[in-house]
C-alpha cells in the first residue's frame, strides 16, 4: 500500500523574548531645565493645559487651592498620574500672616488631607504660601519647603496670550521657576506656545521637584526657594523602564529594568500608577492576558520617567503536524503540556474531541477535526481536513463537489500537487505552467532530450522548466512568442484544447485528423480562433472538452484547477483504457 505522508505546518517556535522601551512621549532630554508653575486652580482650563502638556512630554508643578481641588477630583488624580506635580497653595489662599500661625497650619493641613485621600497618599505637599507671604514663625512649623518664583509672567494681570508666551521667553533661564495661573485660559495657551520654542532652544521641563533632585539640592522643610540654578553637577532624566518578557511554564515571565538605584512602580491591572502600585523587586510570572504598566521614579509625585505600558496576551498554543500513512493517523509538532483533541465525524473537537494519546486506525474517507490546547495557552483554531476515498488530505476538497473525484485522482496520481500544504485551491486559476506539468508528470516525468529551452521567461530552477521543454521538444506547446512562453499566464480554454490534442498525438492516441463541424453546435462558435478551431472539433468529438451548461465552449475563458483535474482525468482514464484494451 502507498505510503503517503504529509508532513505539516512548519514547527511552532513558542520560545518568544519581547523587549519593550517605553512608548510615552518622552521629551528629549535636555542640559537646561526649567519649572514651569500653575497656581489657583485646578480650573476649568486644567485639563486642556494637561492634554497640551502631555502632547508636549513637559511635566509641570501644580499649586492647587484646596478648595478648587475639592470639585476637581480627576483633575487632581490627572496631574499625579500624568507625573506632574501636585502641592498645595493652602485651602483658600488666605494671607498667612494675617491668619495667624496656627490657622496657616491648619489651611496647609487640610490641603494635604483632601490631597492624601484624593490621590490615595500620605505626604506633606509642598508649599507655596499666597502672595509669597509667610512669617517665620509659620516656616518653623510648616512640614514642607516653601517654592516661591523667579519669573512672574503677571499673567493675571494681562490675559493675553502673546504677552504671556513673551514674558516667559524672556525671562526664562536655567533653573527658572515661572510662575502662571491655569484658571486663565489665556495662561494655558500662552504657557504651551512658550514650551514648544523653549523646548526647541534644548529646555527641558520638569516639576520642581525632579528640578532640585536632578542638581543634587535637597530642599528642607521651612526654608523658602525661588529657582534652582546649574551647580555641583547635574544627573539624567529618568527614561522609561524595559519591560522584558519571556515565555515560562504556565505563562510569561515578566522583567522590568530601568535607571540604576530607582525603585520602578508598576500595575498589571492597566491602573494607572500611583501610591497603591507595586514596588517591582524582581521577576514575576503572569498567567493570564493583563496590562502591565511601570514607571521610574524617585518620588511617585513629580518626579517620574515616562511610562512604559505592554497588553499582554497568552502564548499561543502549538499547531498540531498531522500525518497519515497506511490508514494510522499521528498528531506531532505539540509539547507534553499541550493536547490535541479531535474527532473523526465532523464533529466540533472543542466539544465532542478526544484527546490524542496515539496513533489511531482510520477509515476513508472521513473528516479529521482538531485542536491544540494547554494551560494558559489561546488554543488553536479547529482545522478540518478531509480523508478521502484515495487517502488524501484536504482542506478544501469535500465529498459532493463535482471535482471531488477528479481532484482525488489527480493528487493520488501525483501529477496535481496541493498549491500549499492539504490545499487543492480548486477556484485557483490554472496556469500554462501548470497543464504543461501535469502533461509532463502524466508521461512519467520523461527527461527532455537537451536543454535549449529558447524561453527567457521559463528560468531553469523553477518547478516548470524540465517541463515547458519537454513539452517544447515534443510540439506540445508552442511559445506565446518565439521568445516567451508566459507559465504563469492562466491558460483559455482553446489553449488548452490545443495543448491536449496535440499531447494525445505524442501518445500515439487513436485520434480522428480531423473533426469538421463538431464545434458547431457551440452557441459562440464564431469566437474560436482560427489556429484553435480544428483541435476544439477534435476534442469536442472524443468528448474531453464541452461546453457549458448553456452550450458555450468559452474558447477565450479561463480554467480553474477543479476544471483542468476533471479533463485532465477524463484524459487520463482514456489512455488508460485505450492501453488496458490494447
Ligand atoms: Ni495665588
Amino acid at each position: 500500500m502507498k505510503k503517503r505522508v504529509f508532513s505539516a505546518f512548519l514547527a511552532a517556535v513558542l520560545a518568544f523574548a519581547l523587549i519593550l522601551p517605553g512608548l510615552g512621549s518622552a521629551q528629549a532630554a535636555g542640559t537646561k531645565l526649567v519649572a514651569i508653575t500653575f497656581d489657583d486652580g485646578p480650573g476649568r482650563y486644567t485639563n486642556e493645559l494637561l492634554d497640551g502638556l502631555a502632547k508636549r512630554g513637559a511635566k509641570a508643578t501644580f499649586f492647587c487651592l484646596g478648595q478648587n481641588a475639592a470639585s476637581y477630583p480627576n483633575t487632581l488624580q490627572r496631574i499625579v498620574s500624568e507625573g506632574h506635580q501636585l502641592a498645595s497653595h493652602t485651602y483658600s489662599h488666605s494671607n498667612l500672616p494675617s491668619i495667624g500661625t496656627s490657622a496657616a497650619i491648619a489651611e496647609v493641613e487640610k490641603t494635604n488631607k483632601l490631597y492624601n485621600s484624593t490621590i490615595g497618599g500620605n505626604e506633606n505637599f509642598m508649599i507655596r504660601a499666597p502672595y509669597g507671604n509667610s512669617t517665620a514663625d509659620f516656616r518653623s512649623k510648616v512640614k514642607s519647603p516653601l517654592f516661591y518664583w523667579s519669573v512672574d509672567t503677571r499673567d493675571w494681570e494681562y490675559r493675553n496670550a502673546t504677552t504671556v508666551t513673551n514674558n516667559i521667553l524672556n525671562n526664562a533661564y536655567d533653573g527658572a521657576i515661572i510662575l502662571l495661573h491655569d484658571i486663565y485660559s489665556t495662561s494655558v495657551r500662552g504657557a504651551l506656545d512658550a514650551i514648544d520654542i523653549l523646548q526647541d532652544r534644548g529646555y527641558e521641563f520638569v516639576t520642581v521637584r525632579e528640578l532640585f533632585h536632578r542638581r543634587y539640592v535637597t530642599p528642607e522643610n521651612g526654608t523658602v526657594y525661588y529657582d534652582c540654578k546649574p551647580k555641583g553637577g547635574q544627573q539624567a532624566g529618568l527614561s522609561a523602564p524595559v519591560i522584558s518578557v519571556t515565555a515560562s511554564a504556565g505563562g510569561s515571565r515578566i522583567s522590568i529594568t530601568g535607571n540604576e538605584g530607582v525603585p520602578i512602580y508598576y500595575t498589571t491591572d492597566g491602573s494607572p500608577i500611583g501610591y497603591g502600585s507595586s514596588t517591582y523587586s524582581g521577576p514575576f510570572t503572569v498567567t493570564g492576558p493583563c496590562t502591565i504598566r511601570a514607571v521610574s521614579a524617585y518620588h511617585l509625585n513629580g518626579g517620574r520617567s515616562p511610562e512604559t505600558k505592554y497588553e499582554y496576551t497568552l502564548p499561543p498554543a502549538s499547531n498540531a503536524q498531522i500525518d497519515v500513512s497506511d490508514g494510522v493517523l499521528s498528531f506531532g509538532g505539540v509539547p507534553e503540556n499541550e493536547t490535541v483533541y479531535y474527532t473523526l465525524d465532523g464533529g466540533d473537537p472543542t466539544k465532542n474531541g478526544t484527546a490524542y494519546s496515539g496513533p489511531v486506525s482510520i477509515t476513508a474517507p472521513c473528516t479529521v477535526s482538531f485542536y491544540t490546547a494547554g494551560a494558559n495557552k489561546i488554543p488553536t483554531k479547529v482545522r478540518s481536513l478531509h480523508y478521502s476515498e484515495r487517502e488524501n488530505l484536504f482542506a478544501d476538497v469535500w465529498p459532493g463537489k463535482w471535482y471531488y473525484d477528479a481532484a482525488d485522482v489527480a493528487f493520488q496520481q501525483g501529477f496535481m500537487n496541493g498549491v500549499e500544504q492539504y490545499t487543492f485551491q480548486p477556484n485557483g486559476a490554472l496556469t500554462r505552467a501548470m497543464v504543461v506539468t501535469i502533461l509532463y508528470r502524466m508521461s512519467g516525468d520523461p527527461s527532455p532530450a537537451s536543454i535549449t529551452n529558447p524561453f527567457k521567461d521559463v528560468a531553469s530552477g523553477k518547478y516548470y522548466a524540465e517541463a515547458v521543454e519537454w513539452a517544447y521538444q515534443n510540439s506540445i506547446v508552442n511559445g506565446m512568442t518565439a521568445v516567451t512562453f508566459e507559465p504563469n499566464r492562466s491558460i483559455s480554454r482553446q489553449e488548452m484544447a490545443q495543448m491536449l490534442v496535440r499531447y494525445l498525438d505524442y501518445q500515439g492516441a487513436d485520434l480522428p485528423d480531423e473533426a469538421p463541424g463538431a464545434a458547431d453546435g457551440y452557441g459562440d462558435r464564431k469566437q474560436i480562433s482560427g489556429w484553435a478551431l480544428k483541435n476544439v472539433e477534435i476534442i469536442t468529438s472524443i468528448g474531453l472538452m464541452q461546453g457549458n451548461e448553456k452550450g458555450n465552449f468559452c474558447p477565450r475563458g479561463t480554467a480553474t484547477r477543479a476544471e483542468g483535474a476533471t479533463v485532465l482525468c477524463r484524459m487520463y482514464d482514456m489512455l488508460n483504457s485505450a492501453s488496458e484494451s490494447e
